[in-house]
């Protein structure tokens, strides 16, 4: 049995969390998000300066309420996991720095945490019987990729975007028809009411075998439409854009999420990252799996964004082998950055 503290303060959320592991089933004892949508909403995007210090002093509170909530001191924590990497810089220095404090105060052993990884392993707080080898696709505002997840639980990167994330493309539509932010979820129901054949638009998938994407295209196809529109004087069905800007979207990860599975042989597909809450790409993905006969493992929707306790749940896997960080440990905005393990 061990029992696990998760920090996040990648972005826009500052949480933390305690997971419980027993026999290798990952429980959630306790999950607090203090969110700071509405703070940036203002702006129509996160400002990182002002991101930092809502983390700042949101910390201390939410951690609190994280041992409170799952009934724990301090001393029975046997690890402290934090997301490192990647992010905005000052917000992740935020949750470094505290963790660091926190566990070499107290001596419990501290896990650096991959922001990406960590939206994977959500889906081990959902589908306690899931295990590794298999596909994991996340798909989140800062992120579009694929990785392979072999027994040990090391993340091979085969693909994803080559530009734009999924959800930041969504977001910026979402914000251009007058969505509030961030516009996903709002343009995910807008969707349902619209037609996605209406409106012609280029497909972010790449020509060939390559697991590929780019976003930018479409993009700027549903900004021309509606400028073009709008120097017509015409009115834009808005439910039809989201509708057909969201189709196509979906259409492309799909193909190329076949493809990836084709390629690698996997019959598991983990779906994972904020963009993994669309109603629309979880059906599809649905619908795939069935197909092929793959299992599809999802987060719930409540997991699927930024929270402690994917954080908690890589960094047991690291505790697991027995990777911890020392008072060296850094934050990094990067993917993959050098010495930050
Ligand atoms: O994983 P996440 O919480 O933060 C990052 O690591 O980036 O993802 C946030 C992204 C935002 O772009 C947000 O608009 C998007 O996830 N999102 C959605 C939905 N819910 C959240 N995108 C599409 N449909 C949704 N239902
Ligand atoms: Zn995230």
């Amino acid at each position: 049995m061990a029992l696990l503290l998760g920090m996040e303060s990648s972005c826009d959320e500052t949480s933390a969390a305690v997971v419980e592991e027993q026999n290798g089933i990952l429980t959630v004892r306790s999950n607090i998000v203090a969110s700071q949508i509405e703070t940036h909403r203002l702006y129509g995007g996160v400002v990182p300066e002002i991101a930092s210090r809502a983390h700042v002093e949101a910390v201390t509170k939410v951690t609190k309420d994280a041992l409170d909530g799952a009934g724990i001191a301090l001393s029975d924590l046997d690890a402290i996991a934090v997301t490192s990497h990647p992010g905005l810089i000052g917000a992740l220095l935020v949750g470094v720095n505290f963790a660091k404090s926190l566990a070499f105060a107290n001596r419990i052993p501290l896990v650096s945490v991959n922001h990406i990884h960590a939206h994977i392993c959500a889906a081990f707080l959902t589908h306690t019987d899931l295990k590794p080898p298999f596909l994991a696709l996340v798909v989140s505002g800062g992120h579009t990729c694929f990785y392979v997840v072999n027994e040990k639980m090391e993340y091979r990167e085969i693909g994803g975007t080559r530009d734009d994330a999924a959800g930041e493309a969504f977001d910026k539509i979402g914000r251009v028809i007058g969505l509030p932010y961030p516009g996903g979820a709002a343009l995910d129901r807008l969707a349902c009411e619209g037609d996605p054949k209406a409106i012609a638009l280029p497909s972010p998938a790449l020509a060939g075998e390559e697991i590929a994407l780019s976003f930018s295209g479409i993009k700027t196809a549903a900004l021309n439409y509606l400028n073009s529109a709008g120097q017509k004087g015409e009115t834009v069905n808005r439910a039809d854009l989201a509708a057909s800007y969201t189709a196509k979207i979906v259409d492309a990860i799909v193909k190329k999420t076949g493809l990836a599975l084709k390629q690698t042989g996997l019959q598991t597909l983990v779906l994972a990252g904020g963009v993994a809450a669309n109603s629309h790409l979880r059906a599809a993905l649905e619908t795939l799996c069935k197909k092929r006969n793959v299992r599809l493992a999802m987060p719930t929707v409540a997991l699927c964004g930024d929270n402690g306790a994917m954080v908690a749940a890589a960094g047991y896997f690291g505790y697991r082998a027995g990777r911890f960080a020392d008072t060296a440990l850094n934050a990094s905005a990067l993917d993959n950055p050098e010495g930050v393990i």
